[in-house]
């Protein structure tokens, strides 16, 4: 029997992933990165000190874990050496214990100038991290990007840069005003990249497999979040890569009847950051009084994050499209202070209830939300460490939720510590 559980998002990101990948990893072997790059900001807090990590797997904290940057990742090279030796410092060393797939997209310097160059333009800004995540991954697609691999293979690099820079050139010159980047340049700036990825560079999928086959515990640590996916989020308001658990099979390399636990990660409430529709979201002092209580403001932008009230329609949805067998509810302690406590049930769109969740951004932005109110509990939940012990009203607050979505709550999360996690069979 597989024991392959895939963590996934179900909002628009930051829904606590990387506390959870924390939690999950001490009983794994393996946890494995498999889409986006360095837009991700996953938080980790052990014994009080606060880690961010942003391409390394969350499980690289726990000394025994076996990590992988598998191929879906699209990795910036600087990002990674400067992790690594913020890891070497808190006296984790990677080497050894790390491997980067060769088949792994690089993120190059023009990638990242594409995308701020982009986002400077008044029309079509969509508020990305800047990372040169859609660049990279467009390369991908268009089978023009720089694999890892690639780095230690020189001439077949050059063959590639002379394809890719051409068109690259046009539009930094001719659509961004930018100077032309040149071959020479970006072939140093790979040596460089080279030497940084050396020792962890190989081919992670017969390792992974033979993990995978002989029922060890893999983890397969998802970013960014459902409403961000390519495919079946707020397109174009989202990230270029499938952040659903159908990204964990194709990114990994893991065959998809392999994977035999997903675990939907979502917010008491919502969060986004960046442009597009946000139905629940209170540009008031409840989303005010969210953010500040739940310190919500980007991992890796720093960027304040609009927040709101839960959504199920959204909600529902994610947990559908990514097939989730458990639930991990995070940031219950945010709502410990609130009066009330809303959660959109449905949207009505032209005054009529619509019950799928719509395709476009646009219809989206039209839909209003219909709450339902709960009265808040004002006590701490955060301290619990037993389902019996938190609020009645809390509790309720919870049952809405799992009955709404229709599978269970697993995980928990009333703090951003390790330690709190609340036992939802205690
Ligand atoms: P990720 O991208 O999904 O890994 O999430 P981020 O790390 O970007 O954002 C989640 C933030 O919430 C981080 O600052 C976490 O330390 C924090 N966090 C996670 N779980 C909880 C929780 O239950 N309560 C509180 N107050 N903070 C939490
Ligand atoms: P984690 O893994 C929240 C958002 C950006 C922007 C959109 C596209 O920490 O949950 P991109 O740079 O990917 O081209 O930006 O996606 N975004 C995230 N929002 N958490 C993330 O990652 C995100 N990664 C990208 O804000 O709206
Ligand atoms: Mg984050």
């Amino acid at each position: 029997m597989p024991n392959t559980t895939c963590v996934v998002g179900l909002q628009w990101g930051d829904e606590g992933k990387g506390k959870i990948v924390d939690l999950l990893s001490e009983q794994a072997d393996v946890v494995v990165r498999y889409q986006g790059g360095a837009n991700a900001g996953h938080t980790l807090v052990v014994n009080s000190q606060k880690l961010v990590l942003h391409l390394v797997p969350s499980g690289i904290v726990h000394r025994s874990t076996r990590c992988i940057i598998a191929h879906g990742v699209v990795l910036d090279p600087v990002q990674f050496g400067e992790e690594i030796e913020m890891l070497r410092g808190l006296s984790i060393v990677c080497e050894g214990r790390l491997v980067v797939s060769e088949r792994t997209h690089v993120v190059l310097s023009f990638h990242k100038l594409l995308d701020t160059s982009s986002e400077k333009r008044e029309h079509g800004k969509l508020g990305t991290t800047g990372r040169g995540i859609g660049p990279c991954y467009a390369d991908k697609a268009a089978r023009l990007g720089v694999r890892v691999g690639d780095l230690f293979d020189p001439p077949a690099l050059q063959r590639t840069l002379e394809r890719s820079l051409e068109q690259k050139n046009a539009m930094l010159t001719g659509c961004y005003g930018e100077r032309p980047v040149s071959i020479p340049a970006v072939l140093e700036e790979c040596e460089r990249h080279a030497k940084v990825l050396k020792p962890f560079v190989g081919d992670h999928l017969p390792g992974l497999l033979d993990a995978v086959e002989g029922g060890k515990r893999v983890l397969l640590e998802g970013a960014q979040g459902t409403m961000l996916d390519i495919d079946l989020g707020t397109y174009p308001y989202v990230t270029s890569s499938n952040t659903c658990a159908t990204g964990a099979s194709s990114g990994s390399g893991i065959p998809p009847r392999l994977i035999a636990n997903v675990v939907g990660v979502s917010k008491a409430y919502t969060t986004r950051v960046g442009e597009g529709p946000f139905p629940t979201e209170q540009k008031n002092a409840v989303g005010e009084s969210l953010r500040e209580l739940g310190k919500e403001f980007g991992a890796t932008t720093g960027r304040p994050r609009r927040c709101g009230w839960l959504d199920l329609c959204a909600l529902k949805y994610a947990a559908r499209v990514n097939g989730v067998t458990s639930l991990a509810i995070t940031k219950l302690d945010v709502l410990d202070a609130m009066k009330t406590i809303a959660v959109a049930t449905h949207y009505e769109l032209d005054g009529a209830r619509i019950d799928s969740f719509p395709t476009s951004s646009a219809v989206l932005a039209r839909c209003r939300p219909v709450y339902r109110e709960f009265p808040g509990w004002q006590m701490a939940t955060h301290g619990a460490r037993k389902l019996s012990v938190i609020p009645a009203k809390a509790r309720a607050y919870l049952e809405f939720i799992r009955e709404s979505v229709g599978v269970p709550i697993s995980i928990l999360s009333s703090g951003p510590g390790r330690e709190d996690v609340i036992d939802t069979n205690g």
